[in-house]
């Protein structure tokens, strides 16, 4: 038992992740603008017997980071496990970056974990403690493309920073880091998708050697395997089907 805050929970793989921690774990869900969505994947938990509670934090900010931790623990209890998922995918060709596109991308995605961890910290007074950032495939060396290039170089920065807290929070805090491939989610299913959007989204289910994309529910198991595992520390799951295999 014991409370864990999962970051960007109202939709897609972070409501996965609440919803499977939500079996053993008071949950935090959390939102930047998903009011209904967020209230509505903490009602499912309270509903399936568990204990939850909505927060509405920016945890881009240092502002929202503390108060979605220090709203949680009112709520709930001290918050021991921490699930960095927020994040947000945006693609900008060359000719079209500017400050807002990569301050969004850094700001969103990897600012993000760094507030949010040290907030969770700070409250852990002497208690053990498990973080997992979720990051992405397209953070590994050679797998950036040059129009998500901001969000690649974000990702590739939360695998960094995992490194970089495994470290200095061990013994007594893991942190640990997933990062899946292309996930059943909002994002390859707009309702603005053209038909070249479309075909492109279809090549890339076809390239993965699966011949499907990964589901929320499969990241979710990795980030509980690794909440629960005091032995890993600085680690690094790949979920992504087997993409990172291809030449794509
Ligand atoms: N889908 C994929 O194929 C895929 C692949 C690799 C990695 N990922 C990563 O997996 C994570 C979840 O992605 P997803 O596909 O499930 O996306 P999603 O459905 O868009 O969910 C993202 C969640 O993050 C929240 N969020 C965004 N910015 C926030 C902020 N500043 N403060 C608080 N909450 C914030 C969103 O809430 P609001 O709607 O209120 O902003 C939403 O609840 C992201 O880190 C993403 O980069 C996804």
């Amino acid at each position: 038992m014991g409370t864990v805050v999962v970051t960007g929970s109202a939709t897609g793989i972070g409501r996965a992740i609440a919803l499977r921690l939500g079996a053993e774990h008071a949950v935090v869900v959390n939102a930047k603008d998903s009011v209904g969505e967020g209230r509505e994947t903490a009602d499912a938990i309270v509903a399936s017997g568990g204990e939850a509670v909505f927060v509405q934090a920016d945890v881009s900010t240092s502002r929202g980071a503390k108060e979605v931790i220090s709203r949680g623990r009112e709520a709930l209890g001290p918050v021991t496990l921490l699930v960095n998922n927020a994040g947000a995918t945006r693609a900008a060709e060359l000719g079209d970056w500017d400050e807002s596109h990569w301050h969004d991308m850094l700001n969103t995605n990897l600012l993000s974990a760094a507030l949010t961890t040290q907030a969770f910290v700070s409250q852990l007074g002497g208690a053990e403690g498990a973080v997992v950032n979720v990051a992405s495939a397209r953070g590994l060396p050679g797998r950036a493309r040059i129009g998500v290039a901001a969000y690649a170089a974000a990702k590739a920065g939360v695998i960094s920073l995992t490194g970089a807290l495994a470290q200095a929070l061990a013994p007594q805090v893991s942190v640990n880091v997933v990062s899946p491939g292309f996930v059943n989610t909002r994002y390859f299913d707009r309702p603005d998708a053209t038909d070249d959007d479309r075909a492109r989204i279809e090549a890339w289910r076809t390239a993965v050697p699966i011949q499907r994309f990964v589901e929320p529910g499969e990241i979710a198991d990795a980030v509980a395997f690794l909440l629960g595992n005091r032995g890993m520390t600085g680690a690094n799951i790949l979920a992504d089907g087997g993409w990172t295999l291809t030449r794509d």
